[in-house]
């Protein structure tokens, strides 16, 4: 048909390869090869039946996310698989790897479902800002009833063969050759003659009417605070699939789609899905040589060694973790075992993998007992004589090409590479807390950092399943430096007549899922007090501080822990309600600066504090500190809890106009010059009419 999809005749069947690595995506060519092939089968006299396979490892994963947001070219994907449906001779989909999206209602289209046990189905596209826009939202409810159908399209996380199948979304499981099964089945189904079984045609999912509806008015309410329009519509679409004739749901759906596709939710959610991807692109892993992982150790058993032991552990690695003592290490280990109870208790693993997870992982307070490992996670203290103490110890004991990283958070790391005999192996792996269970690993380069040891701090986060993004050596590399200057907009504000609570309340309503002064009351606030009291004598004397933060430090007020901190937490409650005497504060350093206190908006709160991001963000760019915008935009939803939907700080920018965030910074600039002063890069972009966007490259 084309060089997108094969077109085969053996026998009386006709084969339809789709081949468009790596993920069989529904291109512009994939879709008019499919569609030109149906045709050719249909008005063969000699075919009797057809069968639809993939090339490579998956049936196609979904529309061809690239195309989106631009004219499409038909034949479109909904006129694709009706086509596929409306065919006088039976169609047998095979399917292996992931049917996902536009793949998966390909094969709705087609009138059987062969699958490999290992297959997976699943409607993402909510996860894009979008819903199923091939009569995914007509086609499921129509075999699975209303509350299977939501739960695909409203969750977007896929479904094994086996469940497919029990929901009637599959006809056979096969456990070899589910393309050898699929023409076989198909050759039977031309031998009898069978015709076609149109899933159009198929009610068996409308049988009970009124839990249907029951569905429908349970997921209307639960998605009604949604900020995306997507789920809203899809639960309006499968509603219509009971109420309407499938052609009046079709247009209903192909409506919806359009008016999703085209928002700004669904073009933040499509940043995100490439911007994550591309992250892992790093220049260091060209010709790379990657340096072999199999043994992990890890220094220091506190908050972050434990996370990184436990991440490390599910990634199948043994870990021997090191301690100062053996009481430092009976805790460590204690809370190592207590996160896998939890896990237990939970059912998220079973008994053998607890026992396995235990049985990998060797507690010491010997640090020769790294002599053989083939990477360190050093988590001590964020102190530099104390880490330069590990660094040396690590040094002696370590086998050469063993890899160094360190997971400090502030700390110049060329300072400490420098310390040690083998600078070409330290590398900074910066992970967030709870180490286990957040996905963001910033990978920290030195400048005598050796590129096959970056490359492999990549590979290792894929095992780890973590999303890597690459930084440069900063005070707080790319996330705490846009995290510093947040909270930096945020406490300027809170001394000009703002309070922790409207400030909070404005973050969360731009879709943060909590402000930051919560964030810090649950962090701690004595852990940036004793940063801000190690860096008090090389602070610009002339830039503005914001004390208001040491006031409550000194008064024992560390936030959650200690009952107070910004907020009051009464009887060991984890909501904090406003404290009249942490007002009180903020008053009294406002009188001593003489500040009269104005008034700000939720709007302008959300503009300062982002604006500040992005500003930021400009920075580490010209600082080269990161590789492209986007990649911040990654940290900060993986990393920072900025919503996903919002793109990120400098997809936030570009939404609003690099234009507007640059005047309105400039509008600030009298207030603290070096703070607000907007990075030159806004003006270069906005003179040559372009994004941060067009900073990402690839
Ligand atoms: N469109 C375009 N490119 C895609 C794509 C898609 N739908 N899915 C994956 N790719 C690309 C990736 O960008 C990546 O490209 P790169 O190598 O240049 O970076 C490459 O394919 C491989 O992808 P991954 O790195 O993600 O590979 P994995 O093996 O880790 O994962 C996957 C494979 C599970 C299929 C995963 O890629 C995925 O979840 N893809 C998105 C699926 C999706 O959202 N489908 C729905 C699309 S919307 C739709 O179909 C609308 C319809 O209803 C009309
Ligand atoms: P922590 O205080 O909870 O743990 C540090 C551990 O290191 C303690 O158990 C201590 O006994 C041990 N230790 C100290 N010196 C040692 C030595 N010489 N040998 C072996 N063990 C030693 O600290 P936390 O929070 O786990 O931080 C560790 C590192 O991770 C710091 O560099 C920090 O900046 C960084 N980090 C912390 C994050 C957080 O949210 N807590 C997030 C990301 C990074």
């Amino acid at each position: 048909m084309n060089n997108q999809v094969k077109f085969e005749v053996e026998g009386n069947v006709a084969i339809l390869t789709i081949q468009n690595p790596p993920v069989n995506a529904l291109g512009a060519a994939v879709r008019q090869g499919l569609f030109d092939g149906i045709e050719k089968a249909d008005g063969m006299s000699s075919v009797n039946a057809v069968l639809i396979r993939a090339a490579g490892r998956t049936f196609p994963a979904g529309a061809d996310v690239r195309e989106f947001g631009k004219p499409r070219a038909e034949p479109i994907l909904s006129q694709v698989v009706g086509r596929i449906e409306a065919c006088s001779k039976p169609v047998v989909a095979a399917v292996h790897g992931n049917a996902l999206g536009g793949g998966f209602e390909i094969a709705l289209g087609a009138h059987y479902r062969m699958a490999s046990r290992d297959a997976k189905f699943g409607l993402p596209e909510v996860l894009l800002g979008v819903l199923p826009g091939a009569g995914g939202t007509q086609r499921v409810p129509r075999l699975t009833g209303a509350a299977a159908a939501l739960d695909l399209m409203l969750v977007g996380k896929p479904i094994g063969a086996l469940q497919a199948s029990d929901l009637g979304l599959v006809d056979a499981l096969v456990d070899g050759d589910v393309a050898k099964a699929g023409f076989a089945f198909a050759q039977d189904l031309a031998e009898k003659g069978a015709g076609p079984r149109r899933t159009c045609d198929r009610r068996d999912g409308f049988s009970d009417a009124e839990s249907y509806m029951a569905a429908i008015a349970a997921r209307r309410l639960a998605v009604a605070k949604s900020p995306l329009e997507a789920p809203a519509r899809i639960v309006d679409c499968v509603e219509a699939a009971m109420l309407l004739p499938f052609e009046a749901g079709i247009a209903k759906e192909r409506a919806a789609f359009d008016d999703c596709e085209g928002s700004e939710g669904a073009q933040a959610l499509r940043h995100a899905f490439f911007a994550e991807r591309r992250a892992a692109k790093v220049p260091e892993l060209e010709g790379a040589n990657l340096r072999e992982v199999n043994t992990i150790g890890v220094v220091g058993a506190g908050t972050m060694g434990t996370g990184i032991a436990v991440a490390c552990l599910d990634a199948g690695f043994p870990v021997t973790l090191v301690e100062r003592d053996e009481e430092g290490l009976l805790r460590g280990v204690e809370k190592i075992d207590a996160i896998y109870q939890r896990s237990l208790d939970k059912g998220r693993i079973d008994v053998d993998t607890r026992a396995a997870r235990m049985e990998a992982l060797t507690g010491t307070t010997d640090m020769d007992e790294l002599a053989q490992v083939d990477l360190v996670i050093e988590a001590v203290f964020e102190e530099i004589s104390v880490k330069e103490g590990v660094f040396a110890q690590l040094d002696a004991v370590m086998k050469p090409g063993a890899i160094l990283a360190t997971n400090t958070s502030y700390l110049d790391i060329n300072a400490l590479a420098a310390t040690i005999s083998r600078p070409q192996d330290v590398v900074g792996y910066h992970f967030f807390s709870p180490a286990n269970i957040m996905k963001l690993l910033e990978i920290v380069v030195a400048d005598r950092t050796d590129p096959d040891v970056v490359a492999t701090g990549f590979a290792l986060a894929k095992r780890l399943r973590k999303v890597p993004v690459r930084a440069g050596v900063a005070d707080g590399f790319i996330g705490n430096r846009i995290l510093a200057a947040y909270r930096q907009a945020a406490d300027f504000m809170l001394e000009d007549g703002a309070t922790p609570a409207k400030i909070d309340a404005a973050m969360r309503d731009f879709g943060f899922p909590i402000g930051p002064y919560q964030v810090l009351d649950m962090a701690g606030l004595d852990i940036s007090w004793a940063r801000r009291k190690r860096l008090a004598d090389s602070r610009d004397p002339a830039a503005r501080y914001v004390a208001i933060g040491d006031k409550l430090c000194e008064r024992g007020w560390f936030g959650q822990k200690a009952g107070r901190g910004y907020y009051i937490y009464e009887d060991g409650s984890r909501t904090g309600v406003e404290d009249p005497e942490v007002l009180a504060i903020i008053e009294e350093e406002r009188a001593a600066k003489g500040i009269s206190p104005r008034r700000f908006s939720a709007r302008e709160i959300q503009h300062r504090c982002l604006n500040a991001m992005a500003n930021e963000g400009a920075r580490l760019l010209e600082e080269a500190v990161a590789l492209r915008p986007s990649d911040i935009d990654v940290v900060m939803f993986y990393g920072y809890g900025f919503p996903r939907w919002r793109g990120g700080p400098m997809m936030a920018a570009d939404l609003r106009g690099l234009l507007e965030v640059e005047n309105e910074l400039r509008s600030y600039q009298i207030e603290e010059p070096a703070f607000w002063a907007p990075s030159p890069l806004f003006d270069e972009l906005v003179k040559n009419g372009q994004h941060f966007e067009d900073l990402n490259e690839g």
